[in-house]
């Protein structure tokens, strides 16, 4: 029941399908069923509850009952990253064995269908082998195997799940690829755009999905840290402009600290220990994975060459949620980019209109906590601008209250450009960076 599989149940619930949302994480269970959502998702908490006041949304611990009812499992637990980049398949371990446990004592034919992002073979090595060997019953004659990644946003989940661009159904027999497409195809009609392949080449689309996602912000900071150094350049025009050829496209070209979040990093790491496993050298990923890590020294070495030495400058960061509309810090840039600063003897000091519970998590007391932007730009000697909230649009307007005159403005998603920033020393990623030597 986490983003996944909670908005996947709220929005098949919704489509008229009778859903069991199961989760071994008792208190999770018990928030969701009272309504309340264990993270923020726009949208996502009146959609929970009207499909559980209609009956059709039954989020419970009892994994038996859930698979006794059900003909359709979808597995959407996380696929974490170890620390070695590898992905972690504890919970896909457990969860296929607990299935296998169930579909022993099961006399009907069962699809289970693998969400979870898991590299190439994945779903047949572990989830398939895992429920074999428990229930002692062979697949595609006892219980079907499936694979349908999910391509939803985290802060746009309720729409891109209530209208994906595409449904991926990887299977390798006909009668399980069928009964999935079909409960698709009542679900989201008969126009959806539904593509059918094997297992292995349905892992793959998402690895190749979010890969050449993450290549394109990649690329585009690139550009950024070369219009640094181009008196003139503004990295803006220049994604505007090459996004027009319809071959390149305007989306995932905003500059900015690099990309953070639960997936885009654990995928792009998974994906480069998957290719050296099986003996090819992936350059270009680990080039993109390369320029993402680097954002944050960029942001650093623009910050120690504007300001010398950090120790006891007060330095304020707006944002430390990964990206806007979401409470989610998970391998958030800002966060990293706060542990740099304090590390040097910087006194810090957050704003998030969302996510200052779980940065407190995180950080502790290593930081101060600003309740409103009032106060986050109080006294602030730097202010850095990280996650691109719409509130912080205006931030001119609150700064103009204080006195500027020492003040540094870093602004890594270009926010403010057209602002009136008379006063402030205003520098942005992806425009050229005077840096006054003395
Ligand atoms: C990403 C994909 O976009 C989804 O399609 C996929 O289903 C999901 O991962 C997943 O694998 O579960 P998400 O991580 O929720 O979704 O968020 P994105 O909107 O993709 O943003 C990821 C990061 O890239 C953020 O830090 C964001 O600020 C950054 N980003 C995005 C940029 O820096 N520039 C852009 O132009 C776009």
């Amino acid at each position: 029941m986490g983003f996944v599989g909670l908005t996947t149940a709220a929005i098949f619930a919704k489509r008229g399908m009778r859903v069991y949302g199961v989760d071994n994480d008792l208190t999770k269970l018990h928030m969701i069923k009272r309504s309340k959502l264990p993270f923020f998702e726009p949208g996502l908490q009146p959609l929970v509850r009207s499909a559980m006041a209609s009956g059709m949304f039954i989020p419970t611990e009892d994994l038996h009952k859930a698979i006794k009812e059900s003909s359709i499992v979808f597995i959407c637990v996380g696929t974490p990253m170890k620390q070695d980049g590898s992905v972690d398949f504890q919970y896909l371990e457990q969860v296929s064995i607990n299935l296998g446990k169930e579909i022993e004592s099961s006399d009907r034919f069962i699809v289970i269908c693998v969400k979870s992002t898991v590299p190439p073979g994945t779903s047949e090595k572990i989830v398939l082998g895992n429920i074999e060997k428990t229930s002692g019953k062979k697949c595609n004659k006892d219980f079907g195997i499936a694979m349908t990644p999910e391509f939803l946003r985290e802060g746009s989940a309720v729409s891109d799940s209530d209208n994906p661009h595409l449904i991926v159904i990887g299977s390798n027999n006909n009668k399980t690829a069928k009964i999935v497409k079909d409960l698709f195809v009542s679900i989201y009609g008969s126009k959806s755009n539904i593509l059918q392949t094997n297992i292995v080449s349905a892992e793959l689309i998402k690895y190749a999905n979010n890969s050449f996602l993450a290549t394109k912000i990649s690329f585009i900071n690139t550009i950024a840290n070369i219009c640094n150094n181009i008196p003139g350049a503004d990295v803006d025009v220049i994604a505007k402009a090459i996004g027009t050829d319809p071959r390149i496209g305007p989306q995932f070209l905003a500059a900015g600290p690099g990309y953070g979040g639960s997936c885009f990093p654990k995928d792009i790491a998974g994906f480069i220990h998957y290719c050296d496993d099986i003996g090819y050298d992936p350059i270009l990923l680990k080039a993109t994975d390369k320029v993402n890590k680097g954002q944050v020294n960029i942001i650093m070495d623009i910050l120690t060459k504007k300001l010398g030495s950090l120790e006891g400058k007060a330095i304020t960061i707006l944002g430390t949620a990964f990206k806007k509309n979401t409470d989610d810090i998970r391998e958030s840039v800002s966060i990293k980019l706060i542990f740099q600063l304090i590390a040097l003897g910087a006194n810090v000091k957050v704003h998030d209109p969302l996510a200052l519970n779980n940065t407190r998590l995180a950080l502790s007391d290593k930081v101060k906590y600003a309740s409103s932007l009032e106060s986050a730009l109080k006294d602030s000697e730097c202010i850095i601008l990280m996650t691109d909230w719409d509130e912080y649009k205006s931030i001119d307007r609150h700064l103009f209250q204080k006195d500027t005159k020492k003040c540094m403005l870093l602004d890594t998603r270009r926010l403010l450009v057209s602002a009136d920033m008379q006063g402030i020393d205003y520098v942005a990623l992806g425009r050229p960076i005077e840096i006054n030597d003395g």
